[in-house]
């Protein structure tokens, strides 16, 4: 009874916890046709945005206006974005539901044989790469200005980190990524890409 009564209270304190999909503003429908209505992405379209942060979104989506990350689709589609859009958009978005993974936590093995794997959840110390899930979390799930990984399509991923090597892409605080990109080689790049786009 007791287990009940608690675990009743957890449920309703929970429900207006969980993400209700945000209605569809009028400026994300144009978004669709290459995000997919519901943002889970179109390969090779457009990536998935649903399971991002709203402020990782609207971050992309001034660093995309200023030209600090270029694009030649996203640079016009960012910029039918003015005032409160930019802030609609990136809720809509954020508050599509995507599939939930198993997390794989740093820490679950001492010894990783794959040093892709290996870079994921350790990194690799002699050339100063901090683990990929120090910042992603857990599978790479992401949160708040660190997206998730986790699912998105390789393309994609592989085509930010060759952007950050070529500095077509920056922005972010620090340059994290553009220093982290750098000391990747095309064949990890690669593998990287696949490890994440195929986490379950
Ligand atoms: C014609 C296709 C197309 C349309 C329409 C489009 N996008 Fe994109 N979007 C892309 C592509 C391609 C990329 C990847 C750009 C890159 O490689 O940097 C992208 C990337 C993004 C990203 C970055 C995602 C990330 O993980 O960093 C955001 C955010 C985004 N788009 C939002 C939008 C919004 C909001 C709209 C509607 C106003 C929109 N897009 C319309 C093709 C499109
Ligand atoms: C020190 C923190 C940190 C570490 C470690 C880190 N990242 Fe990132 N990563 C970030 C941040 C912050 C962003 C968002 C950058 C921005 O705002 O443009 C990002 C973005 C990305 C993106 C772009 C995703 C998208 O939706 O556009 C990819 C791909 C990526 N990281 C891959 C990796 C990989 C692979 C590793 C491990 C080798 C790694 N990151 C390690 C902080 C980190």
């Amino acid at each position: 009874m007791r287990a009940f009564i608690i675990s009743s209270v957890l449920l309703f304190f929970s429900l207006p916890l969980m993400a209700e999909p945000v209605a569809m503003p009028p400026s994300a429908q144009l978004c669709g046709s290459c995000h997919g209505p519901t943002g889970q992405g179109v390969e090779p379209l457009g990536p998935r945005l649903a399971g991002l942060s709203a402020e990782y979104i609207s971050q992309q989506i001034k660093l995309f206006q200023t030209g600090k990350r270029q694009n030649a689709t996203m640079a016009p589609m960012s910029m039918t974005l003015q005032g409160d859009a930019i802030e609609q958009v990136a809720q809509y978005f954020s508050s599509q539901e995507v599939a939930l993974v198993t997390p794989h936590l740093r820490g679950e093995s001492a010894v990783y044989a794959n040093p892709t794997i290996k870079l994921v959840y350790q990194g690799d110390w002699d050339r100063l790469i901090p683990a990929c899930v120090t910042c992603h979390g857990p599978s790479g799930l992401g949160g708040g200005q660190f997206p998730r990984l986790a699912g998105q399509q390789a393309s994609y991923i592989k085509t930010q980190l060759l952007a950050w090597q070529a500095e077509t892409r920056s922005g972010d605080a620090d340059n994290m990524m553009g220093n982290i990109a750098k000391k990747l080689t095309v064949k990890e790049i690669d593998e990287l890409a696949k490890y994440f786009a195929e986490i379950k």
